[in-house]
């Protein structure tokens, strides 16, 4: 019963995890199809091809002019946002956005993070936000916003597949936690700022900062198993490693090492930081197998995620944000899906508390 443990909450069209064999399917296609293949773009199309459109090119349009109608909200980033976490700051200008069920809403939602989250950052470092180009992919032009330049194409198609790689992934937490919200019919503003929140905390998506944190604090690849030895006697988890549904290795997480390492040194990628990473993945593994040899904990979606990011220029602060830019797409789909086809989400408790007088 704790956590909801193997119960099917919802059936759904949109993705399926296969937490025994390690493949994860989004709308009939596999990852490996989908990953470094087609854009975000073209997956939010196959999410959402009633709601937005199936065609990719009409969705990339009309996603490019909702981020020049979000940027408007950023005329309100002060001093007293920029004083918030980076997710709470991102979490408290989507909070501006208009609320309801219609496509409009659905597209800001989807746009927000992308544009909001590149702002914060550089407000946050002292320099004025860079306005979108609708002309620009999704991937690119937030990586323009950011950076205060474009992107070169192998940027842009990192940050692209990493979009696509973790735009939906079945009934996790946050995913969840939109479709709940939906199912009361408050509109997909009110879902998605819900399932930002589940995303924030550290079992979920506010998991890839710590990796790094993680790496910095072992620093040497011969320091790796000394510390993780220290940290698990202390019985703290290690992030990045074990996962509710995979019992074995996070298919994402070879998805996203592989667009580590199209994008290259000159892409941003630090050699001796995948090969300390390297060496941090095998000893955890082995540590992970010695300390609970009837629980497989294996490397998951955020172990690479913390690397790639950092190697595209996000501060290790902001990769939650960058997790919700990607899974936005997800969590507007769930939530459409459970407007057209669900009912109010209400399960039953059992109460083990006092008795009435
Ligand atoms: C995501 O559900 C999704 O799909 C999520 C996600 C998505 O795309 O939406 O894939 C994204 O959230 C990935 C996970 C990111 N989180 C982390 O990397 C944080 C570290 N991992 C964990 O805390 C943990 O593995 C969870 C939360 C991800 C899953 O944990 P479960 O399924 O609730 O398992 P559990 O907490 O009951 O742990 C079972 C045992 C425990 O030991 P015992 O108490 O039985 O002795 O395994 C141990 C845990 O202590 N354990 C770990 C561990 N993860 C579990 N021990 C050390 N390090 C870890 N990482």
């Amino acid at each position: 019963m704790s956590g909801l443990d193997d119960v099917i909450a919802a059936e759904t069209r949109l993705s399926e995890v296969d937490g025994a064999n390690g493949r994860l399917v989004i709308c009939g296609h596999s990852l490996d199809s989908l990953a470094a293949r087609k854009s975000y773009e073209a997956v939010l199309a196959l999410l959402l091809p009633d709601l937005l459109s199936a065609n990719e090119e009409a969705v990339r349009a009309e996603l490019g002019q909702a981020r020049l109608r979000v940027f408007r909200e950023v005329a309100w980033l002060d001093a007293d946002l920029i004083s918030l976490s980076v997710t709470e700051g991102l979490r408290a200008l989507m909070a501006r956005l208009p609320d309801g069920e219609d496509k409009s809403v659905a597209l800001l939602q989807i746009a927000a993070p992308a544009v909001f989250l590149p702002a914060l950052i550089r407000v946050r470092q002292g320099q004025k936000p860079v306005p979108p180009h609708p002309g620009l992919s999704h991937a690119a032009d937030m990586l323009a916003m950011l950076n205060g330049r474009q992107p070169t194409a192998a940027q842009a198609q990192a940050l692209d597949t990493y979009l696509v790689t973790v735009s939906d992934h079945g009934l996790n937490a946050s995913t969840f936690t939109a479709r709940v919200v939906a199912s009361t019919r408050a509109g997909y503003a009110s879902a998605v700022l819900a399932a930002l929140g589940a995303l924030k905390g550290p079992l979920h998506g506010g998991a890839p900062g710590p990796v790094l944190d993680m790496l910095d604090a072992i620093g040497m690849p011969d320091k790796a198993g000394p510390w993780i030895a220290a940290q698990l006697a202390r019985g703290e988890r290690l992030m990045g490693f074990g996962h509710r549904i995979y019992r074995v290795r996070d298919p994402r997480a070879d998805a996203l090492k592989a667009a580590l390492t199209r994008l290259g040194a000159a892409g941003g990628m630090n050699t001796n930081r995948l090969a300390l990473a390297e060496a941090v993945e095998a000893a955890a593994l082995s540590a992970l197998r010695a300390a609970k040899p009837s629980r497989p904990l294996e490397t998951n979606v955020e172990f690479f995620t913390a690397l790639l990011l950092e190697a595209l220029g996000f501060p290790r602060e902001a990769f939650t944000g960058v997790f919700a830019a990607g899974r936005v797409g997800g969590w507007v789909a769930h939530a459409h899906e459970q407007i057209e086809t669900g009912r109010l989400i209400r399960p039953q408790s059992r109460y083990v508390g006092p008795k009435a007088a």
